[in-house]
């Protein structure tokens, strides 16, 4: 009897283990002060408006909510629990500026680590470790080295430049109508007849193949270039070299045919391909498996994914060997300019209590690609979108680069139309849409303060309380609204109370930037509205790159790489518009996907994935824009 009663009592104890997540949920869920702030109905028992918000992107749901319920409301999650989502600009300052005490969730730390970053590595560190570690990566970082790597940027942009003139030139001369023309040109593996021409590949092999690997097989089915593959090459090759000088080769060298099929691809970047073809797309049990880590081993290809990280972890440790036994030198740039050379520079020149170790190096290296690589690509991507849906803007561009010194490309870098251009497509178009951020302080309980106040609603024993004593006489229209809620000018955390940060909401909030701020117009950067001084972004008033004002006490977890996204991104357009144009056809609706990156698909062939069918053509030298309106 006693060994029976002993078993019971066990697989008891193990059950309340395994729940104790749940347990903490349920708790959260009706006793988090968040609980009493406006909220729309949630459509779920389950998974609260998860769903609804995973395709936040294109129904702006954040904002249609925040039209309804204020700048600050909650939202429901996993089990109807409440979570905080603001657009006002003080407590976005306040979160974003006490990163310490506001750290992202564990199943986002978990999603980054798995998705490449480590555990140990700038983005998923935490607390007094990535304060160490942010200290020695800043130098690697700085404004003048960023600028000692813009060669590197530039070739690669060069390289891209003349594959795409390849491929313009294979088109008839005749592009002006960009609907129908019917190729048979040489090279029919890079443009095609129609949109809605049946794929020349089997969907099977077409269907989730990974960027990496699509650039030529994909565009043989298209009536355009899909420039966000071949962007994915290049920001490859970029962030390899300049990041680790690592060689991926992703796009092909110089005198090779750009459409020369099975070309070898590099053993990382088969392994980066990897990881970041799964596609993270909301399912239950994807949301399940963050409150129960278990779960996770279910998830489709997780062993694909663990080969992966162990190829990223064996070249990274080769690279890090490398560097460490060239010899060391004091120049800052002599030998090799990576960023890892210098991190490693940095590091043997730092006291050993600030010092990285070897595990949290390779977690670098892994980490600038998780971080730095389809980021820039999805920038680059929407930047040249926005640019083919907004023809008088492009050609404005183009001929304020083309009014520069063809080798001068420092000087086009400092147009301002083209900074003008990157500020408004980075506003419009954030790669990283929104994050998360969770109340982690020493105190239990926090309150955030607000610019404009919040409704909150009376705790139901008050509401009761106040039912009696207002029983007897009849309310007026006035006094029953403010009869359930009172406002209040701070948010009220308990510990463990989940936050959203809308990023792209922010960015387009029509109460900042105006009735328009869903189009693109760079010149609106020429007289800013005074309201978007208020956001604490790091960058043109944005939340794009995150927060501004961090520090190195309160912790300070904005974008690291945001100079050298920047520089990237210039070097990119400098090169790729001055000679040739990009344009979409009127009836291919792009629609955006986010896998921790947002991506563009094709509304009508979804199943085809990330893709951004662009048209080029090259524009003669001597071509002539209507009257530019050139701000330089
Ligand atoms: C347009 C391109 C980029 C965008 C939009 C972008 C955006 C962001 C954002 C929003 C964060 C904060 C995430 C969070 O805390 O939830 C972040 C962090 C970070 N980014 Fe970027 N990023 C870009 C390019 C880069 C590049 C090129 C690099 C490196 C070479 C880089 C390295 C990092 C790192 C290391 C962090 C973590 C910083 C920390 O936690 O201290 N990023 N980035
Ligand atoms: C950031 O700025 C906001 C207001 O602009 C301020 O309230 C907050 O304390 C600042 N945070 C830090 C860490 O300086
Ligand atoms: C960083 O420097 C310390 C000594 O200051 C050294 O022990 C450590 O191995 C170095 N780490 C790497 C990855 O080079």
């Amino acid at each position: 009897m006693a060994p029976l009663l002993l078993f019971v009592l066990l697989v008891w104890a193990v059950t309340l283990y395994a729940l104790r997540p749940l347990f903490k949920l349920v708790l959260s869920r009706f006793c988090s002060p968040l609980r009493l702030l406006p909220s729309p109905p949630s459509p779920s028992f389950l998974v609260g408006n998860l769903a609804q918000i995973s395709d936040e992107e294109n129904n702006d749901i954040f904002q249609s909510w925040a039209q309804l319920y204020g700048h600050t409301f909650i939202y429901r999650g996993f089990i109807n629990c409440p979570r905080l989502i603001t657009t006002d600009p003080l407590a976005l300052a306040y979160i974003l500026g006490h990163a310490y005490d506001f750290p992202r969730p564990d199943f986002l730390m978990e999603a980054l680590a798995e998705a490449g970053a480590g555990r140990e590595g700038l983005l998923t560190a935490q607390g007094d470790v990535h304060r160490r570690q942010r200290r020695i990566l800043n130098q690697a970082f700085s404004p003048s080295h960023i600028k000692s790597l813009i060669p590197i940027f530039r070739e690669k942009a060069e390289r891209l430049r003349d594959i795409f003139t390849q491929i313009a030139d294979a088109l008839p001369s005749v592009t002006t109508t960009h609907t129908d023309h019917v190729l048979s040109g040489p090279d029919p593996c890079t443009v095609l007849r129609s949109p809605l021409e049946p794929a020349c590949q089997p969907p099977s092999t077409r269907h989730r193949t990974s960027p990496l690997q699509t650039a030529d097989s994909f565009t043989s089915t298209r009536p355009a270039v899909d420039v966000l593959s071949w962007l994915t090459r290049a920001t490859l090759d970029i962030i390899g070299e300049a990041g680790f000088g690592y060689s991926f080769h992703s796009l092909p060298p110089p005198g090779t045919d750009h459409s020369s099929a099975n070309r070898p691809e590099s053993e990382l970047a088969h392994a980066f391909a990897a990881i970041f073809s799964t596609s993270h797309s909301f399912s239950v049990l994807s949301v399940l498996a963050i409150w129960f880590p278990f779960l996770r081993r279910f998830r489709p290809n997780s062993r694909a994914l663990q080969e992966a990280q162990a190829t990223m972890q064996r070249i990274g440790t080769q690279l890090i060997n490398e560097r460490k036994s060239a010899p060391l030198s004091d120049e800052p740039f002599c030998g090799s300019r990576d960023i890892l050379s210098v991190l490693i520079r940095a590091n043997a020149t730092s006291s050993p209590c600030q010092a990285l170790t070897h595990s949290e190096m390779l977690s670098q290296i892994t980490t600038f690609l998780v971080a730095g690589h389809e980021t820039t690509a999805s920038a680059i991507t929407w930047t040249l979108y926005a640019l083919a849906r907004a023809p008088v803007a492009q050609a404005q561009l183009r001929a304020a680069l083309r009014a520069c010194d063809k080798d001068d490309l420092y000087t086009a870098l400092e147009l301002p139309l083209l900074e003008y251009t990157v500020r408004e497509a980075l506003r419009l178009h954030a790669p990283v849409r929104s994050t998360m951020r969770v109340y982690a302080g020493a105190a239990p309980d926090c309150f955030v303060p607000l610019q404009r106040p919040v409704r909150v609603r009376w705790p139901t024993w008050h509401r009761l309380t106040r039912r009696l004593r207002f029983r007897s006489r009849s309310l007026t229209a006035q006094e029953d609204g403010n009869y359930w809620w009172h406002p209040e000018s701070s948010i009220h955390l308990r510990h463990g109370d989940i936050v959203t940060i809308p990023i792209q909401t922010v960015n387009r909030a029509p109460d900042l930037w105006g009735p328009d701020a869903h189009e693109f117009r760079p010149e609106r950067w020429t007289t800013l509205p005074p309201a978007v001084r208020a956001v604490p972004g790091l960058y043109a008033h944005t939340l794009t790159f995150l927060n501004g004002n961090g520090s190195g006490t309160t912790g300070n977890r904005a974008c690291i790489g945001y100079r050298f996204a920047l520089a990237e991104i210039k070097v990119f357009l400098a090169c790729l518009l001055r000679d040739l144009e990009f344009t979409i056809d009127d009836d291919v609706v792009i629609k955006k996907r986010t896998n921790i990156v947002t991506r563009p698909i094709v509304a009508s062939s979804p199943e085809i994935g990330f893709q951004m069918p662009l048209r080029l053509r090259r524009v003669p030298p001597d071509e002539v824009v209507g009257a530019p309106n050139v701000c330089s």
